[in-house]
């Protein structure tokens, strides 16, 4: 195990170094690191609380895009040098805009528009960039929604629930699955069905 930020360079220089040094190689990169920091984007009312702060756009992108492009671009030198490599990123259906997230929404788009770029420079390198796009998922990040709020939002779900965390890591582990050979540059929506009707 590795402690780090996945933010910070050097500790996702030194989660890559200690994989090549255990395994011999760097074949599957999951990048799933994320956090959420709202605020709307501008005070409606004077005194409002929730205001998005420069501090709170830098620390949701830092953690959220920033991390995911250097852990690609760092487990990439040794996926290059083996000429294989499966990389999964998370966005969230929240890069289709979601009010009060503005940061969150901006970081998870750009993981989308990274993911696309790095398919069309490392496929022919053998490394496959793929990205999974999650709506409502029961874990910590979703435990604090007031629960008059995940009323409302079970109400838009089509399948009328949240995710379980394992129905996202299996399609994290089919994107890294040989069956999975043929497939990069793709975002899958695991949203029960909410993006069909957006
Ligand atoms: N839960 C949802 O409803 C939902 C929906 C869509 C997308 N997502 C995305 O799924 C991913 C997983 O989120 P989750 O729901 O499990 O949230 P979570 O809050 O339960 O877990 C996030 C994890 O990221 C880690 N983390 C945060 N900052 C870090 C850093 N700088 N370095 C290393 N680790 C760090 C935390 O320690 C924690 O273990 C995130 O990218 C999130 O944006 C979640």
């Amino acid at each position: 195990m590795v402690v780090g930020s996945v933010a910070a360079r050097e500790d996702v220089q030194r989660m890559v170094d200690t994989a090549v040094s255990t395994y011999d190689k760097l074949s599957i990169l999951i990048n799933n690191a994320g956090i959420t920091c709202d605020g709307l984007t501008t005070r409606i009312k004077e005194g409002q609380p929730h205001y998005l702060s420069d501090d709170k756009w830098d620390a949701v992108l830092e953690v959220n895009l920033k991390s995911t492009w250097l852990c690609c671009q760092l487990a990439a030198v040794p996926m290059i040098a083996a000429g294989y490599g499966r990389i999964v990123n998370t966005a969230s259906i929240a890069a289709l805009g979601n009010i009060g997230q503005a940061n969150y929404a901006a970081s998870k788009a750009g993981i989308i528009g990274l993911t696309n770029t790095l398919a069309l420079e490392w496929a022919r390198l053998g490394i496959a960039v793929n990205c999974v796009a999650p709506g409502g998922v029961n874990t910590n990040m979703t435990k604090t929604i007031p629960e008059k709020i995940v009323e409302n939002l079970l109400k838009g779900i089509p399948f009328g629930r949240f995710a379980e965390p394992e129905e996202i890591a299996a399609v994290h582990a089919f994107l890294t699955s040989k069956e999975a050979s043929y497939i990069t540059g793709q975002t899958l929506f695991i949203d029960g069905g909410v993006s069909v009707g957006a």
